[in-house]
């Protein structure tokens, strides 16, 4: 073994310029791996240096590979804190540029449903209507019986109601109608209020959700007529809808309605042309029934109102001329993303 000391100092150079951590690694297997190492070597080869000089040279290698493993780590830190400040200059972040049109794209928004009830409340608002609640687990008395629902009338049958076997004389309440008995109960008329909310029945198909969203009115006080009904539900569904929607009022059975009307409008699906499309029922509407006012302790003698109900995703079908109202509940993205 003849590596002098020249050759040690050499071999520190090199590592002090190596130029990458590339580099340091092959410098660093070049001299200490344990199969072919330089430095290895040689003190493998010690067992043949002659006693009388063997401890001395161990010791010269010693030193040597403390100072080899210094030099390495030394410039592996230098190589380090220069990628970090060349990473910090090529990779700087400009604020000032603008977003691809992607990254805006992935910004939340409200579903359609919940938009649209905001519509409902602030074109109603407009017109000065009141925004009230109701539960979701509802009376069978305030769902049927004090909206002059008569016992055996077909919207109590099995197949529209959801009973709640645990709580005998509550149903999931199937319209938005029982709310009209709680506003009359806590206030004195005139008056006007909206209820926008969930309502369920044993129901799907395309047009039918057993899950789906309705909004009721009511408009009470000493002169209200039909009159009022009409126009104030022309002007509030022209704006909700956006554009001039054909729609038409024909006579309609309701026990709390007298006379009950319902509204239909013309819905046109994507494809459909001028005067095409089909009838759809939105809701009801009428003049309040007496025996209504009544069980909310109103007067009928002294105050007539209106009221209506109309059925949320129905009207965004006609508005977005969607074909099938399943698609509202399926959080598919590409299709909300589009309002
Ligand atoms: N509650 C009725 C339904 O869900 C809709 C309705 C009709 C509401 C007439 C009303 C009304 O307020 O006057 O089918």
């Amino acid at each position: 073994m003849t590596v002098t000391t020249m050759d040690w100092n050499a071999q520190i150079e090199r590592i002090r310029a190596a130029k990458d951590s590339t580099a340091l690694d092959a410098l660093e297997l070049q001299m200490l791996g344990r199969k072919q190492g330089v430095l290895t070597d040689a003190l493998k080869a010690l067992g043949s240096v002659p006693p009388e000089e063997r401890k001395e040279r161990g010791r010269e290698l010693n030193e040597w590979k403390e100072k080899i493993v210094a030099a390495l780590a030394k410039r592996r830190q230098e190589l380090g804190h220069a990628s970090l400040s060349r990473l910090a200059e090529d990779d700087a972040i400009d604020v000032t540029l603008s977003l691809p049109d992607s990254a805006h794209a992935s910004i939340g928004h409200l579903h359609l449903i919940p938009e649209f009830i905001r519509q409902i409340e602030e074109v109603f608002g407009r017109m000065g209507f009141d925004v009230a609640e109701g539960p979701e687990v509802e009376s069978e008395e305030l769902n049927f019986d004090m909206l002059n629902i008569p016992e055996n009338h077909p919207a109590r049958d099995m197949q529209d109601t959801f009973w709640i076997d645990e709580l005998p004389g509550y149903v999931l309440r199937t319209h938005t109608s029982p709310v009209q008995i709680r506003y009359m109960a806590e206030h004195t008329p005139p008056f006007r209020m909206i209820c926008p909310g969930r309502v369920y029945r044993k129901d799907a198909d395309a047009t039918h959700s057993p899950m789906f969203h309705q909004f009721e009115g009511l408009m009470v006080g000493r002169d209200i007529s039909l009159a009022h009904l009409k126009a104030i539900l022309s002007t509030a569904l022209r704006e909700l809808i956006g554009r001039d929607v054909e729609f038409r009022f024909r006579t309609g059975f309701f026990p709390f309605v007298e006379p009950g009307l319902e509204m239909d409008m013309l819905w046109q699906s994507e494809g459909d042309k001028e005067g095409e499309g089909r009838w759809l029922e939105m809701g009801g509407c009428g003049m309040v029934h007496p025996n209504v006012l009544s069980n909310g302790n109103i007067d009928p003698e002294q105050f007539r109102g209106f009221a209506f109900g109309f059925g949320i995703e129905r009207l965004l079908m006609i508005k977005h001329r969607i074909k099938d109202l399943r698609v509202f509940y399926e959080g598919d993205v590409r299709f909300l993303g589009q309002f």
